[in-house]
């Protein structure tokens, strides 16, 4: 064979100018055609489009023809020409190696249109459909976007542990991580499990927000973010709920809850305009398929202000939506906490924009959230977004130490666990808030999708842990 490197498929369809001998290497999605030429579309991952293989059956051997079939995995070599169908240009195959063949007979993804259901069944083979290309090539974009972000404004990407000692949230929602033979645990006389030996000697878990690290981060390099896997034993079953999920956490000294919010904003922006610039075959693509106003709401989103409203002014709404006849399935009372259908309530019908919700009660939120001086709320921010519901929860932190150590032996959290984390109220001291953005919700609302399962490579959900 003729020795030429290898061009990504993206390049090929980019480039203006027709060199002649190019080598393609892909997966084959479709072969068809007539005796005299078949027709290959060949895909490589580095762009939705495949790249047109023209091939002039009288020059090659009928049996290397025989093993091109759907899935089979290809090198071409070719002239790379102007076309006259609907791309640029196609490769005039001149040589054809068959790198891997796929069994016409058990290859799953056979046919088009296969639902997203039993893609999920075969996660290991989905990343081969233009769906799952396209989703996939988008989550990276999000991240390089993200990183983009807080890297151009001074924020430094700190790395949060992933297995640790304390319940960030309080929700207890963890999952545990022992070395201890569970086939032979051993109790006490109070029947309770004795950690001196285990691995750490304490009791363990996967963490579930770095955020308390982050803090720290913070109260010494001013601004961080983290961005990393957490980890939720919640077991609710619904398409926006994952156990292993991605989350960035900012953090930054001397903000208050309005900086925080034109800081959760400005980044949420930032992102979709990211994904418009740089996305858009893929987003096209999602367009059509699935969402035919997802383009129009990412530029909805872009040019609008975000409503920001105190809960209570939203509890209000809700109360009345109720008065005039809206039926939702929880009750809904100051105090409540919202569920996804109310907070869609005020962002799709009620305001039809973006709202940042601030200064819930202090009893459906976690004990370091900032005190208002009305005894009863707390200086959280959540976001919530048309289709998602809560796409951040963020909050200004309470900074004076004698207010949060009371805070958290109200809500049980004990001293022990967090005496490092109430060290940075004993020593310098400041205002400093933070949220956390869900990295998969960003996903369903930059991606069209709707199920939270579809914009992860691997979902980890209760009873699945496949793959
Ligand atoms: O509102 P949450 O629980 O806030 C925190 O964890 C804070 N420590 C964040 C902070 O202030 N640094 O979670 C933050 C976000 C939610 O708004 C949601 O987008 C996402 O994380 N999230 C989940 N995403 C997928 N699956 C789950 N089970 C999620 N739980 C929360
Ligand atoms: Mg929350």
């Amino acid at each position: 064979m003729e020795k030429i490197s290898r061009t990504r498929i993206a390049e090929l369809l980019k480039s203006d100018t027709f060199v002649s001998s190019v080598n393609a290497k892909g997966w084959v999605r479709t072969k068809r055609g007539n005796k005299n030429v078949n027709f290959i579309a060949l895909n490589d991952g580095s762009c939705l489009s495949s790249i047109q293989i023209v091939v002039d059956v009288a020059n090659f051997d009928e049996e290397i023809l025989k093993k091109i079939t759907t899935g089979a995995c290809i090198s071409v070599k070719g002239d790379l020409v102007e076309s006259q169908g609907q791309q640029k240009c196609e490769i005039h195959a001149k040589e054809i190696e068959v790198l891997g063949e796929a069994d016409p007979n058990t290859y799953p993804l056979q046919k088009k249109g296969h639902t997203l259901e039993f893609l999920r069944e075969i996660a290991h083979l989905r990343p081969r459909t233009n769906t799952f290309g396209a989703v996939l090539r988008m989550r990276h974009n999000m991240a390089i976007a993200i990183h983009d972000f807080f890297h151009k404004r001074g924020f430094f990407y700190f790395h949060s542990p992933i297995i640790t000692a304390s319940d960030c949230e309080g929700a207890g929602q963890m999952f545990q991580v022992t070395t201890m033979n569970l086939y032979d645990l051993k109790k006490d006389e109070n029947g309770s499990i004795n950690y001196d030996n285990d691995f750490f000697g304490k009791q363990a878990s996967l963490t579930v927000s770095g955020q308390l690290e982050a803090e720290l981060a913070a109260m010494s390099l001013g601004a961080v973010y983290t961005f990393g896997p957490t980890f939720r034993a919640e077991n609710s079953n619904t398409p926006r709920h994952l156990a292993e999920f991605w989350m960035v956490e900012p953090e930054v000294a001397f903000n208050e809850i309005e900086e925080n919010m034109d800081l959760a904003e400005d980044f949420i922006k930032h992102c979709v305009k990211w994904a418009l610039d740089n996305c858009m075959e893929d987003l096209q693509f999602l367009n059509d398929m699935y969402d035919k106003e997802l383009i129009e709401r990412l530029n909805f989103v872009l040019k609008n202000n975000f409503i920001r409203l105190p809960y209570t002014e939203g509890v209000k709404i809700l109360e009345e939506a109720v008065a005039n006849g809206k039926k939702f399935e929880f009750p809904i009372f100051w105090g409540a906490d919202l569920a996804s259908e109310h907070e869609r309530f005020l962002v799709e019908e009620h305001f039809k924009c973006p709202v940042i919700l601030t200064d819930y009660p202090k009893e459906i939120k976690s004990f370091y959230m900032k005190q208002n001086e009305d005894g009863k709320t707390v200086r959280a921010m959540d976001v919530l977004f048309p289709k998602i519901g809560e796409i951040i929860g963020g909050s200004q932190r309470e900074e004076n130490l004698d207010k949060l150590t009371t805070r958290a032996k109200e809500m049980g959290v004990p001293e022990k666990d967090i005496w490092w984390y109430l060290d940075t109220r004993r020593f310098g001291t400041a205002p400093h808030s933070g949220f956390g953005l869900g990295f998969e919700r960003l996903l369903l609302f930059v991606t069209g999708m709707s199920n939270i399962r579809d914009v992860i490579p691997f979902p980890r959900t209760p009873k699945n842990a496949e793959f």
